[in-house]
């Protein structure tokens, strides 16, 4: 095993138990919701935003320990975000990370209501962590401002409003940014606001930005040329809502040099950081390439 794949599996399990342990409720009637947001939560996804933001917290001189309610809360709004996706009043797909959606195991409501329990029990578990107050206010805001109308549901929205109508360039690039790029730029972020350097936080988030775009373009290719066994998601779900993507508007090609090219500015972005081992370096570059 390369020491790129043995850091990332050790990441993987640490977050998992991170998740497990935030998901503790005791012994209460409200199972239903309970076994719906585990269901969803635990034992899948590639925990990319966790680890962008274990990552730039720990350049930032914050231990992991320290940083991982913020990266298992950013993991949850991202499942929360994934589950209200799937419903059938948005993309309506009935398979996720290899299993049946939320609301397919669950019913709609409870899918419904275990989005909503994952993103306010995420503020929660957020507020948890034992850094200094002030820091640990920041990075709740931020939090709820890339999850918010200006962020992840202000792009979920425009890309609905999308559907089965032409938009441009600009207003495509919008949404990516919106609905992709604000949870995972919030990693890089919220690491530099833990550990203390406000002054590093416009760079954190125009790497993130643009690793987030790559990551769309890269969905939205997978959503044509993937495999469903692998990627653990319908293949075809933007063509069936119409939706006007990079791979619609641009093809294929053009869409994959697009996302070469930031995966290229983002890598660039990340030199002024300190990361000594080529983790990030290499984590960047992989995205591009992957297959789920
Ligand atoms: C899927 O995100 C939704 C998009 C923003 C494209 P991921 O590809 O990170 O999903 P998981 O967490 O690995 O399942
Ligand atoms: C959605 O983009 C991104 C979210 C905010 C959940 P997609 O709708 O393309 O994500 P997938 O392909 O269903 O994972
Ligand atoms: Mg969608
Ligand atoms: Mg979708
Ligand atoms: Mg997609």
């Amino acid at each position: 095993m390369t020491d790129f794949q043995e850091k990332m599996d050790g990441y993987r399990q640490r977050v998992e138990e991170a998740l497990e342990r935030a998901l503790q409720f005791g012994n209460c009637p409200q199972q239903a919701v309970i076994d719906a947001m585990r269901y969803s939560l635990l034992g899948g996804g590639k925990r990319i935003r966790a680890i962008l933001l274990l990552e730039f917290a720990g350049a930032c001189g914050v231990s992991e320990e320290a940083a991982m309610p913020f990266a298992a809360a950013l993991e949850m709004i991202h499942a929360y975000s994934l589950i209200h996706d799937d419903l059938p009043c948005m993309d309506d797909d009935d398979l996720r990370r290899g299993k049946p959606s939320c609301h397919v195991r669950f019913g709609e409501a409870n899918a419904l209501l275990a989005g909503d329990a994952l993103l306010t029990h995420a503020f929660a578990v957020a507020a948890s962590a034992k850094l200094p107050a002030d820091r640990v206010l920041a990075a709740v805001s931020e939090l709820a401002g890339a999850a918010g109308v200006l962020g992840m549901i202000g792009g979920q929205t425009l890309d609905l409003e999308s559907e089965g109508r032409e938009i441009d360039e600009a207003r495509l690039i919008d949404i990516h940014r919106m609905k992709t790029g604000a949870l995972i730029s919030a990693g890089p972020v919220i690491g530099c606001i833990l550990g203390g350097q406000p002054g590093r936080i416009d760079e954190a988030r125009e790497y993130g930005l643009r690793l987030g775009l790559a990551f769309q373009i890269v969905d939205d290719i997978l959503d044509v040329t993937g495999d469903q066994q692998i990627l653990g998601k319908p293949i075809g779900s933007d063509r069936d809502n119409v939706k006007t993507t990079t791979v619609s508007l641009y093809g294929l090609e053009r869409a994959g040099r697009l996302a070469d090219d930031l995966t290229g500015q983002a890598l660039s972005i990340l030199k002024g950081f300190d990361f000594s081992d080529g983790f990030m370096e290499e984590l960047t570059r992989i995205l591009a390439k992957r297959q789920k």
